[in-house]
């Protein structure tokens, strides 16, 4: 039968999953990953924690790892994540810096980074996470150290080292109208008036089925790519109260259905990433106590309700 991305692929879309270093000595695991899916995003192993553990000291392994599994099985990469507040290795948080020298340090590893993936990945998230809920930008040490420039300059700077990867800003809490996706769009806006290269913005979509469905997600999709961006689901899962139960996960996979269908209505919307792909290495239980079962497959490889309704959004 047709896999996730053969079907996707009919569209002219990706399904793509998150994976993470230590899952893949797990051989049952990695061959449900490398069959189902045509779009692979490492879940950690390309983090600045991870690639420049000391100043100026670059480590590729773990990210290579995941583009030579990819690449060996006929699948994309969307990078992730150059610029973030989260995951920064000690060096970088435990001391002051100018804005000069901070400027320097993140022009530095983007420009090291996106090079050694030259022609290597489909797209990068070049910003993760660069608003607050209510639209003001989030308080990072990049923001309060270079202000709301340092986003124009890490594309910029992407761009100059790989000008074919597509270049996205990424969040969680945007795929529904409302502040903070609003931000996203007056920014995309500006970004574009300016010629700054911004391909695309990422919808994470980490949702929960206790605070309801975000039913604008279509429209909100369409109205960026009226702007001539591309817009992807990201990081989507599907979190609820633990135990589940069968009513949950019927409702978890109308959830995954509706979310896939929004993307494929909207032309520009080039394809749907889960976090994982299996409840057995979601990062959920972990940060929410008491919520998980969160993606379409359970702790035992077995498909749910969700991975069938996946079929029939993309059939
Ligand atoms: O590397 C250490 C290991 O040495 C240690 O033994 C272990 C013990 O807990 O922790 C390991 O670090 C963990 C790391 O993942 C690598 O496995 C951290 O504790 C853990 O917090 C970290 O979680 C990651 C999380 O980002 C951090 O914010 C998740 O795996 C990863 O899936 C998650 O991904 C983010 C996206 O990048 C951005 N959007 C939200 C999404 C979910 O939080």
């Amino acid at each position: 039968q047709p896999t996730l991305a053969d079907l996707a692929e009919r569209h002219g879309r990706y399904f793509g999953s998150a994976t993470d270093n230590p899952e893949l000595t797990d051989t049952a695991y990695t061959k449900i990953l490398g069959s189902e899916f045509d779009m692979i995003t490492p879940g950690n192993g390309m983090k600045w924690y991870a690639t420049e553990p000391q100043q100026g000291v670059f480590d590729w392994t773990s990210g290579d790892e995941i583009v030579n599994l990819a690449r060996k099985n006929h699948q994309k990469v969307r990078a992730h994540t150059l610029v973030w507040h989260s995951q920064l290795p000690d060096w970088l948080t435990s001391r002051q810096w100018t804005a000069s020298e901070l400027r320097a340090v993140l022009k530095k590893h983007i420009t090291a980074e996106v090079r050694h993936y030259r022609g290597k990945v489909y797209s990068w998230d070049v910003v993760n996470e660069a608003f607050e809920e209510d639209g003001s930008y989030r308080e990072t040490i990049w923001y309060k150290t270079l202000g709301p420039g340092y986003i124009a300059d890490a594309l910029r700077w992407a761009h100059q080292a790989d000008p074919h990867a597509k270049l996205y800003l990424n969040d969680y809490n945007i795929e529904a109208t409302g502040p903070k996706s609003d931000a996203y769009y007056r920014l995309a806006k500006e970004l574009k008036a300016q010629g700054v290269p911004l391909d695309g913005i990422g919808f994470q979509a980490h949702l929960a089925l206790q605070y309801g469905y975000p039913t604008t997600v279509e429209d909100n999709l369409r109205r960026f790519s009226r702007l001539g961006l591309d817009t992807a689901l990201t990081e989507v899962d599907v979190r609820m109260q633990l135990p589940a139960t069968e009513e949950k996960l019927a409702e978890q996979a109308t959830w995954y259905r509706d979310l896939t269908a929004a993307c494929l209505a909207v032309r520009r919307c080039v394809g749907v990433t889960i976090w994982d792909y299996t409840d057995k290495y979601s990062w959920i239980p972990a940060v929410f106590p008491g919520e998980g079962a969160a993606l379409p497959w359970d702790e035992e490889l077995r498909p749910k309700p969700a991975y069938q309704a996946l079929r029939e959004a993309l059939r």
